[in-house]
């Protein structure tokens, strides 16, 4: 079948999110369509960093190498994130909070670190990924990073990277990043780091997205916003849900075939809409592969089954791949 990576070729590249499992499982699959991967959490700072002075660069390695030997581009993820962090680092060694000076200079040697050691093989990292909050009116989640360090722990994080790697494109990534008013907030945080001078190349946009939402028109405002600001766009974590929130305790075996045909109309809408913008849209990573494996099997209720992607569990093209080749 036509290798999706050569569809989209002068577009944009087309990535996945992969695992030591999937590295194996999917191999003959990725190398196939796919021409940049991304970590799925071999690279999240309590996999890397789990104690002070211990990094485990094993997995990620792995990943970075693979990547080598097929001539696959590598995005980096994440070095600030609320979620996947550990413990010892917001601490001071007997469970207390640590200070700001101390969580500053661990954030850089971090980064110095871990950037540093993949200087040249990982052109862009996702720096801070998910800081800007769903609701209300606050522009920032609260987070263990806000608490101890401050707003400027975002600003601080892009130029320990820049420093590390001043080749490497650095991204803020989000998710809910089309709903008007999560969308009006990122581009708030986006445009005063811009105007502070900080060294921020792009937004990914997470994209996990469903059979219903969000909007095309939604998605479209959203890219425009952001390109506005003259940054590059990734689409960092795509995948289409075949449940919405309400359903999801379905104990679905399969997608109903109307659910298949919504999915791949979806698909074929949103690539098309993808290509219009390919002047500003670098890569579009999907979270996974194919249907065998997804982080949406277990998320957000354990043991659910889901079938996000355009490759079926046998590594099969579904109806909405071949939508989505021929309306390229
Ligand atoms: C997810 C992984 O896919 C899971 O395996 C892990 O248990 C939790 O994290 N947003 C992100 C990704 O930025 O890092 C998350 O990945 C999915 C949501």
């Amino acid at each position: 079948e036509p290798k999706l990576k050569e569809v989209f070729d002068g577009d944009f590249l087309i990535g996945a999110a992969v695992n030591p499992l999937t590295i194996r499982a999917q191999e003959a699959l990725l190398v196939h369509h796919f021409n940049s991967i991304t970590a799925e959490n071999e690279m999240k700072f309590e996999r890397i960093h789990p104690a002070k002075d211990t990094y485990e660069f094993g997995a990620a390695d792995a990943l970075v190498s693979f990547a080598g030997r097929h001539g696959m581009k590598v995005r980096g993820h994440t070095l600030v994130w609320h979620n996947q962090s550990t413990d010892w680092l917001f601490e001071d060694g007997s469970e207390n909070l640590t200070d700001r000076g101390t969580l500053l200079s661990r954030l850089k040697s971090h980064i110095d670190t871990v950037v540093g050691r993949y200087k040249g093989a990982i052109y862009a990292w996702d720096v801070v990924n998910e800081a800007v909050s769903d609701e209300g009116e606050e522009l920032l989640r609260s987070s263990k990073w806000l608490d101890i360090a401050g707003p400027d722990f975002i600003a601080k994080a892009f130029e320990y990277a820049h420093e590390a790697d001043p080749n490497a494109l650095l991204f803020y990534n989000d998710y809910n990043e089309s709903h008007p008013h999560k969308r009006d907030k990122i581009y708030r945080l986006l445009k005063s780091l811009l105007d502070q001078g900080v060294p921020l190349h792009g937004v990914g946009l997470q994209a996990h997205w469903n059979l219903y939402d969000p909007q095309l028109d939604d998605i479209r405002t959203a890219i425009e916003k952001y390109a506005s600001l003259g940054l590059e766009l990734h689409l960092t974590e795509l995948d289409m849900s075949v449940f919405r929130f309400e359903d999801r305790r379905s104990d679905l075996a399969e997608p109903t075939p109307e659910m298949a045909e919504l999915q791949a109309q979806r698909y074929e809408a949103i690539f098309r809409l993808l290509k219009e913008y390919r002047d500003v849209i670098g890569s579009v990573t999907f979270w996974g592969a194919a249907d065998d494996y997804t982080w949406l099997d277990d998320f957000p209720v354990r043991g659910r089954k889901n079938w996000p992607f355009l490759f079926d569990a046998s590594h099969r093209p579904k109806p909405a791949f071949y939508r989505v080749v021929e309306g390229a």
